[in-house]
């Protein structure tokens, strides 16, 4: 691949935590890592007490780990030791509720200090967490809440509306705590700040997370207490955390990156976190990045071309000095957006993939290297990442094919919840097929291409074309839907639907007005039932679906004619 390449200068009085990637690539192995996590007695751990629970007995006990603001400008901070206490507290209310090892215990909240609380106090009494984006409806939420037969659910006052409205669909959930309740507040008081952490086998479940797929309801990736000592090492080589850091990362806990890099693998490094619980806004942004004196930041394509939107002009107003390095996940990380950041910030954003699936950066462009700008980087010392064809054979260099990683890893998901088949079809000829299609080039770097199958990243978020479609289609007007990605320069792709209408809804939309006006509402309906923000943002009303003979939904050629490219073999094809 020919591209542009940001020369590294590395200053040898400051060298970064990992400064020879190849010598540690060759050599390492993760029983040498063994060491940067505590083990209680050799052999068992837990992941919330290696996040936090162990700086306290060091000197880091009354560190700040995080600095918290809201929308409205109002902030918390807390130490690691009230990080821990809380934390405490909260798994002996859990416990209190009966919540045993192995339960699910699910968190549908904003971006709120009790969130964070929350997912550490799960972990330590052993029930496995799972979190919910603050965005979604009825429908994800009992898809999601039904089946993984959660047993409690900590929400807050507004959200658990949207809850009790499928609460008869789900006859596992026993209690909802509501956290801005008086109840919750006096359980929070009376709660003894002591807790026994449960001591787990590093392969018993710590999280779930559901992700969705091309096909089928969102399905729950499963990952274990053993998954901290890849998130841990990947934020220290990485991320390049220090204990002078002050680290902001923008992602959501309901996203595995909040979760991975905003909890487990950075605390775990024992850096103090930024967590902003308000929206983007390119001069807020820029603000918090100021204001706290913000020296590692992680974010993603998207908020970095909406900050590239609002212009240069805007970043002069603010003291951005103290940034050290910056880094991005998500999407595809186009090379104007690190021109630009060379640019305005001095340095570029250093692109890292992975998935929900593989539980931690897996291939990342590294401090201590060049970055070839438009690539992906390289993979993460201990995991053998390769592309192949669809026999397994690795592919030639600058030949395309799958990405692909041997297994196991630590951060490997190790089940899709009561889905085994689903969990296997991810395997093959000794791999893990990825589901994204990319290169490697000589040097060993790899290059993103695109997804294998239909799955739909808009605003770095991952949503599945089939939850889209079954919401589409819940609406009366509607006989079927198909649901397509379409490249979008600011979002990395939209949302679009091909709408076939019912006869009686035809003929009531019959004038453009009406039309648009029965869009809207379809959008609305979506964002409503399923999501606030995998929604349909462009719709357009067709007669027929291309299906193949069985009568799946062609999407390839809907989004092939919609970007006006050829349709390609259509042999299969019952009707286009
Ligand atoms: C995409 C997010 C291009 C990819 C951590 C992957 C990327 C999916 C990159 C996983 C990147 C992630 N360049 N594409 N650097 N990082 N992706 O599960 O398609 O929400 O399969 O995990 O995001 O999304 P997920």
């Amino acid at each position: 691949m020919k591209s542009d390449v940001y020369t590294k200068h590395p200053d040898p009085k400051k060298p970064a935590n990992l400064d020879d990637y190849d010598r540690v690539y060759r050599s390492f192995d993760w029983k040498q890592a063994r060491k940067e996590i505590d083990w209680f007695d050799g052999v068992t751990m837990n992941a919330a007490y290696n996040a936090i629970d162990r700086h306290t007995q060091t000197w880091r006990k009354n560190k700040i780990a995080l600095y918290w603001e809201d929308e409205d400008g109002s902030t918390k901070q807390y130490t690691f030791e009230q990080l821990s206490l809380l934390s405490n507290k909260m798994g002996n209310i859990l416990k209190d509720f009966g919540v045993t090892r192995g339960q699910r215990v699910f968190i549908f909240l904003p971006r709120v200090p009790e969130l964070y609380i929350s997912f550490l106090g799960i972990l330590k009494i052993g029930a496995i967490a799972g979190t919910l984006f603050s965005a979604f409806q009825e429908q994800a939420l009992a898809d999601r809440l039904g089946n993984s037969d959660a047993e409690v659910v900590i929400t807050n006052t507004e959200l658990k509306k949207r809850i009790d409205k499928v609460r008869s669909k789900l006859p596992a959930l026993k209690h909802i705590i509501t956290i801005d309740s008086p109840d919750f507040a006096t359980s929070m008081e009376h709660a003894s700040d002591e807790l026994h952490i449960a001591h787990m086998d590093p392969d018993e479940y710590a999280f779930m997370l559901y992700t969705s797929g091309t096909t089928g309801k969102p399905k729950g990736v499963v990952h274990v207490h053993r998954a901290i000592l890849q998130e841990h090492m990947t934020a220290k080589w990485v991320l390049d955390l220090r204990d002078d850091d002050t680290y902001w990362c923008t992602a959501d806990p309901g996203w595995v990156t909040g979760i991975a890099y905003e909890i487990l693998g950075s605390w775990s490094c024992g850096v103090t976190a930024v967590v902003f619980a308000g929206r983007f806004d390119p001069k807020r942004w820029y603000q918090l990045l100021d204001k706290y004196k913000v020296t590692v930041w992680y974010t993603a394509p998207t908020a970095i071309r909406m900050l590239m939107a609002a212009g240069s002009a805007l970043v002069k107003e603010f003291d951005l000095s103290a940034l050290r390095h910056m880094c991005s996940v998500g999407e595809p990380l186009n090379p104007e957006a690190i021109t630009w950041a060379i640019k305005t910030f001095d340095k570029p954003f250093h692109d890292t993939w992975w998935q929900t699936e593989t539980g931690a950066i897996s291939i990342a462009n590294f401090p201590c290297l060049d970055i070839k700008i438009g690539s992906m980087g390289k993979p993460v010392p201990g995991i053998h990442a390769a592309i192949v064809d669809d026999t397994g054979r690795e592919c030639k260099p600058n030949e395309e094919g799958h990405i692909a990683i041997k297994p196991k890893w630590p951060s490997m998901m190790h089940t899709i919840w009561r889905r085994p088949q689903k969990y296997k079809s991810y395997f093959e000829h000794g791999w893990y097929i990825s589901g994204d299609r990319g290169m490697r080039d000589a040097d060993g770097y790899f290059w993103f291409i695109g997804r294998a199958d239909d799955v739909i990243k808009t605003a770095g978020e991952r949503v599945g074309p089939f939850e889209v479609e079954s919401a589409l289609v819940a609406h009366p007007g509607v006989v079927e839907a198909g649901v397509i990605g379409k490249p979008d320069a600011m979002r990395g792709e939209i949302i679009k639907a091909f709408v076939v209408l019912t006869e009686s809804q035809k003929s009531k939309v019959k004038s453009q007005k009406s039309a648009d006006a029965f869009k809207e509402e379809l959008s609305q309906y979506v964002k409503k039932h399923l999501a606030g923000h995998s929604y349909p943002r462009e719709i357009e009303f067709i007669d027929k679906l291309p299906k193949t003979r069985s009568g799946k939904i062609m999407r390839r050629i809907l989004k092939a004619k919609e970007m006006g490219l050829p349709i390609g073999d259509t042999s299969t094809l019952e009707e286009y």
